[in-house]
């Protein structure tokens, strides 16, 4: 079967009340909860995760080679900042979907800059917790394309 992962980054955790007007009212509990319907639908596995520390995405995207067949990364904050974690991504030669609840584009500046982007197979970002099962959607369709 299938399996994704779905990693999430700093201060993810405090989706729900963290800065609505630009994230949403919807908690990371429920994105989950919408992920895990949307696998069921389509019968593949996933796995939801979420850390606040650089290291620790890093050592699950290491993980993930060989246990999962492809990403979904919201890196947060570490999108603008982490070479260490555009490394990992070219490390495990897995496709990964980089991910954004905003727009990044539309916002401040230094928010432009993605190290993921350029390691990514492509960037969902601008449609709140709804760009999660279109990840998923986009994610799987790379997969069954290049099976
Ligand atoms: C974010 C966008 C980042 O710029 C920000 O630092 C986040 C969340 C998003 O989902 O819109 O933490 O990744």
């Amino acid at each position: 079967m299938t399996s994704i992962l779905i990693l999430n980054g700093p201060n993810l955790n405090l989706l729900g009340t963290r800065q609505p007007q630009v994230y949403g009212h919807t908690t990371l509990a429920d994105i989950e909860a919408l992920c895990h319907q949307k696998a069921a639908a389509l019968e593949i596995g996933v796995a939801f995760s979420q850390s606040n520390s650089e290291g620790a995405l890093i050592d699950m995207l290491h993980a993930a080679r060989g246990s999962h067949d492809g990403v979904i990364l919201n890196a947060g904050a570490y999108t603008h900042s982490s070479i260490a974690l555009m490394d990992a991504i070219a490390s495990i030669e897995l496709p990964v979907v980089e991910l954004h609840l905003s727009n990044i584009h539309a916002r401040e500046a230094f928010r432009h800059k993605s190290y993921i982007a350029p390691v990514a197979i492509g960037q969902i970002c601008g449609f709140g917790a709804a760009g999660y099962p279109l990840a998923i959607d986009a994610l799987l369709g790379h997969l069954r394309a290049n099976a």
